[in-house]
C-alpha cells in the first residue's frame, strides 16, 4: 500500500508509472456483467438477499465447478461472500476457537495473518522455500511441536504463484486430516493458471473449506464477491454469522454474476494475454540478474529472488520507483523474516506495459 501510495503520488504530479505493483487485473468485469448491472439499477429494489446468497448464484456457481473440474456440488454447500475476504472471517470463525494455531506459508497473502490476529487466532508462519517450491508440505507438519488447528493453502499462492499437484494437495490434505487440522484452500487465483490447470480440493474431500472469488479469473474486484464451499455440517454455523456479520452480500454484483457464467471466451482472452505478460518476464528477468524465482505456476506474479542486488527489497522498490517510474512490491509485505531479498512483480496489467518496465529496468540496472 505504501508503494500504491507513492506511485499515485508521482502519477498526480504528471510523472508516468508503469503498476507491476497491482494485485488486480485493469481489465474490469466482463462486459455481459456489466450490461447486467446496468440494467438491474433501474429495474430492481436491490435489497438484502438471503445471507447465504441468491440461490441462482449458488447454482451458478456449483454449475461452474461441474464445468470446470467435473465436480457435483450440491448448492447448499455454497456461501457466497462479500468478496473472499469475507469468506476468511467467516471460516476462521466457524471453525476454530480464540488462540487457534493455523499454519500460513511464508511468503503468503499478508491478510491472512492479520484476520487472524485480529480474531485473536495465532498464524503459524511455515518457512517455505525452493526445496517443497514454495508451498506447505506433510514435512512441515511433522516438524511443527502439536497440532495446528488448521491449514491455510493458496493455491496458486500469492505472491510466488507457485502450485500444489493434485497428489500434493492429497498428500496435504491426508496429512491434516490424520492430525485433526482443519484443511481452507484459497484457490482465489483458479482459472489463471500456465503449466497445469488446479486442482480443486473439492474433488478430493469433502471435509475442507475451499474459499474462491470473482476477484482474480473474473476481473471483478470492487464488486466484493467471493463465495466458499463447507462441508454439510458447518453451513447452518456459517449462516448464522453471515447474518449477523454481514447481512448479505451486495445484491447488485451477486445479480450481475449470473453473466459472470456466459463470459469464458473474453476471460479465458485476459489468461492468455497474462501468458504472454509473463513469457515477457520469464524472458527478461534472467538477462536483468533476476532469474532466480519462485516457480510463476499461476495467478499473475513472479516473486523474484532480488538478493544479489539488494539486502532491503523495501528500499530497492522505493528507489526502483523513483528512478524509473516502475512500481512493484518489496517482499516483506509477504514475509516478514525473508522477504527483505525479494520483490513481487505482477503482469496482470497491459503487455506494453510490461515490455515498457523490463526496458527501463534494463537502463537503470548496472550491466
Ligand atoms: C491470495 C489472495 N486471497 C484473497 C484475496 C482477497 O481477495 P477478495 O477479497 O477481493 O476476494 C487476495 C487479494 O489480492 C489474494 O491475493
Amino acid at each position: 500500500m505504501e508503494v500504491l501510495k507513492a506511485a499515485n503520488a508521482r502519477e498526480r504530479a504528471g510523472d508516468s508509472v508503469l503498476h507491476l505493483e497491482a494485485g488486480q487485473p485493469g481489465t474490469g468485469a466482463p462486459r455481459r456483467v456489466r450490461e447486467a448491472a446496468a440494467r438491474l439499477v433501474m429495474s430492481e429494489n436491490l435489497g438484502y438477499t438471503d445471507a447465504l446468497g441468491i440461490p441462482e448464484l449458488r447454482a451458478a456457481i456449483a454449475g461452474h465447478y461441474a464445468r470446470w473440474y467435473g465436480v457435483e456440488l450440491a448448492p447448499e454447500r455454497v456461501v457466497v461472500t462479500t468478496g473472499s475476504s469475507a469468506a476468511f472471517v467467516l471460516a476462521f470463525l466457524a471453525l476454530f476457537d480464540r488462540g487457534a494455531r493455523v499454519g500460513i506459508a511464508a511468503p503468503g497473502y499478508p491478510a491472512y495473518r492479520n484476520i487472524l490476529s485480529a480474531l485473536d487466532m495465532a498464524e503459524h508462519a511455515i518457512p517455505v522455500n525452493d526445496s517443497t517450491r514454495y508451498q506447505p508440505a506433510p514435512k512441515h507438519l511433522d516438524r511443527i511441536a502439536g497440532p495446528l488447528d488448521g491449514l491455510l493453502v493458496a493455491n496458486p499462492a500469492n505472491p510466488t504463484g507457485s502450485m500444489l499437484t493434485a497428489a500434493e494437495l492429497q498428500d496435504l490434505a491426508a496429512a491434516c486430516a490424520a492430525r485433526g487440522t482443519a484443511l481452507i484452500v484459497d484457490e482465489i487465483y483458479h482459472g489463471i493458471c500456465f503449466e497445469f490447470p488446479a486442482p480443486t480440493i473439492l474433488a478430493l474431500r469433502d471435509d475442507a473449506i475451499a474459499v474462491n472469488s470473482f476477484s482474480k479469473y473474473f476481473g471483478m474486484t470492487g464488486w466484493r464477491l467471493g463465495w466458499m464451499v463447507v462441508p454439510d455440517p458447518l453451513v447452518a454455523t456459517v449462516e448464522r454469522l453471515a447474518q449477523n456479520l454481514f447481512i448479505s452480500p451486495p445484491a447488485i454484483s451477486q445479480y450481475a454474476a449470473l453473466a459472470a457464467f456466459e463470459s469464458y471466451d473474453e476471460l479465458d482472452a485476459n489468461v492468455a494475454r497474462y501468458a504472454q505478460n509473463r513469457q515477457l518476464l520469464l524472458e527478461a528477468l534472467p538477462q536483468l540478474g533476476m532469474g532466480h524465482f519462485a516457480p510463476p505456476d499461476g495467478a499473475f506474479y513472479v516473486y523474484v529472488d532480488v538478493g544479489g542486488l539488494t539486502n532491503d527489497s523495501r528500499a530497492f522498490c522505493r528507489r526502483m520507483l523513483q528512478e524509473t517510474g516502475v512500481a512493484t512490491t518489496p517482499g516483506v509485505d509477504f514475509d516478514p523474516a525473508w522477504g527483505h531479498r525479494f520483490m513481487r512483480l505482477s503482469f496482470a496489467g497491459a503487455t506494453e506495459d510490461i515490455a515498457e518496465a523490463m526496458d527501463r529496468l534494463r537502463a537503470w540496472l548496472p550491466a
